[in-house]
């Protein structure tokens, strides 16, 4: 198939060069959904249309699309320096590490960088093996995810992770890996806006994770603090709290998966800082540079830090990484990017309009084969109805005719709708994106 384009570009959608992360097949009349253009809140298709992004790209466009100030320094430094040789490094990644470590609360302050967020974690959960070997507590290798989560593309994320979906195709890898409960229950939970007041207690089932293997035999808990690409589960109050005493308690290190949570989406750099909670190492993903290059990393305490760089001289501190990682062109992006957001006052004002967003989008309730809404911080998940014996073709039918009919980018996981738009969404703008959603569930209700 053949596209032209507004600007003259032909585009050839070759499905079988092509093959696009977690595409589904292409059905006997499907056409691809190809974007060519964006600019602020809006993507344009080849065609001229312009989508209203709710989606912030892959959830981290958080300062909009192709914003000036961000690509005018990309092409600075593109020009400049593209590439550092191995082992090296260059100024924007120095810069852009204080940068970090300047907004990342107390002592999170050696920052490690990636190229997405797959890697941070894959990242994060090795250095939390080699800590404890490091210390000589070389048993502790057991890692500890929880039901339902998503923590990317690797193989110890994968295995962290909770869905089968994820899971189920890799065999049997995944050894040494156990997980907490999920933090959600309808019964208790349903419509509600922010943190919910039950499920604190879910955090106790750590103790049972412990009686099972022995603290001596756990490295780390992961969780992500509240939202992924694939829910938006506000942690209940008090959870977080309860499972950082736990985690004291018995030597093992908490990781936060920071990836879509961090630079603004709960109005803060972290979550950290909402909930109060300090974890031994955050990770962050491609949100620091507001999408416009992939990069993530691991932002690591100084007690971890300082286990690793303890000597002898000249011996590799982290015998693990990624040599094109604080890519230039990247840290620069990611300086441009917080320059931005700090000169727009971006996270405070997602936090301001918070309680609108969250009147809005609960306002869906009601509708057909809509059973829960959640909203934290600019994000929000709303779950329709499976199809009877076609599980997510519901949310993925509401998906397609939001973009094609509706003109709304939104993203489904399941039959769970996620809404996460740039955090420079105006009040009108929230309002067409909650107006389109309805359009989109009432058309496949
Ligand atoms: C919580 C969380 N962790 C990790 C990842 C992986 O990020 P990436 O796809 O950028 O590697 C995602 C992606 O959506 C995510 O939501």
């Amino acid at each position: 198939m053949t596209i032209i384009a507004r600007n003259g570009l032909i585009f050839q959608t070759d499905l079988d060069a092509f093959w696009t992360p977690f595409a589904s097949n292409p059905g006997q009349n499907g056409s691809p959904s190809v974007v060519s253009r964006a600019s602020d809140m809006h993507y344009y298709t080849p065609d001229g249309r312009a989508i209203l992004d709710a989606t912030a790209g892959a959830f981290c466009a958080n300062a909009g699309h192709c914003r000036a100030p961000i690509v005018n320094a990309i092409k600075a430094q593109a020009a400049e320096l593209e590439l550092a040789p191995f082992r090296f490094t260059h100024p924007s990644a120095i810069a852009l590490a204080n940068r970090i470590a300047a907004v990342a609360p107390s002592d999170l302050t050696h920052v490690y960088f990636t190229n997405s967020s797959s890697e941070a974690v894959e990242t994060a959960l090795k250095i939390a093996i080699a800590y404890h070997n490091l210390r000589g507590e070389g048993a502790r290798q057991r890692l500890i995810g929880r039901e339902s989560a998503y923590h990317g593309a690797g193989f110890a994320g994968t295995a962290v992770g909770g869905t089968a979906g994820h899971r189920k195709l890799f065999g049997t890898v995944f050894a040494g890996v156990d997980h907490l409960p999920s933090t959600y229950d309808r019964d208790k939970q349903a419509f509600t806006q922010g943190e919910p007041e039950w499920g604190a207690h879910l955090a106790e089932d750590l103790e049972r994770i412990v009686a099972v293997h022995d603290c001596s035999t756990i490295a780390a808990v992961i969780v992500e603090p509240a939202v992924s690409a694939t829910d938006v589960l506000p942690p209940p109050i008090g959870y977080l709290k309860r499972l950082r005493s736990i985690c004291d308690k018995y030597d093992i290190l908490l990781i936060f998966d920071g990836s879509k949570s961090a630079f603004g989406r709960l109005g803060y750099a972290f979550a950290a800082e909402r909930y109060d909670v300090l974890p031994d190492m955050t990770t962050f993903g491609s949100s620091v540079a507001s999408g416009m290059v992939p990069i993530g990393g691991v932002i690591v305490r100084d007690k971890i830090h300082n286990t690793f760089v303890r000597g002898p001289d000249d011996t590799v501190v982290l015998d693990q990484g990624y040599p094109i990682s604080a890519h230039p062109v990247a840290c620069a992006a990611g300086l441009a990017a917080l320059d931005l957001y700090e000169r727009e006052d971006l996270f405070a004002r997602a936090l301001r309009l918070e309680p609108i967003w969250a009147d809005a989008v609960h306002g869906l309730k009601g509708l057909p084969t809509l059973l829960d809404i959640r909203s934290v911080g600019l994000s929000a998940a709303i779950d329709l109805a499976p199809k009877p014996d076609a599980r997510g073709k519901r949310g993925f039918a509401a998906m397609d005719r939001a973009f094609r009919d509706f003109d709304l980018l939104l993203h489904a996981a399941g039959d769970t709708l996620i809404l996460m738009p740039p955090l420079i969404v105006g009040e009108a703008q929230v309002g067409e994106i909650v107006d389109k959603t309805a359009q989109a569930i009432k058309a496949v209700a």
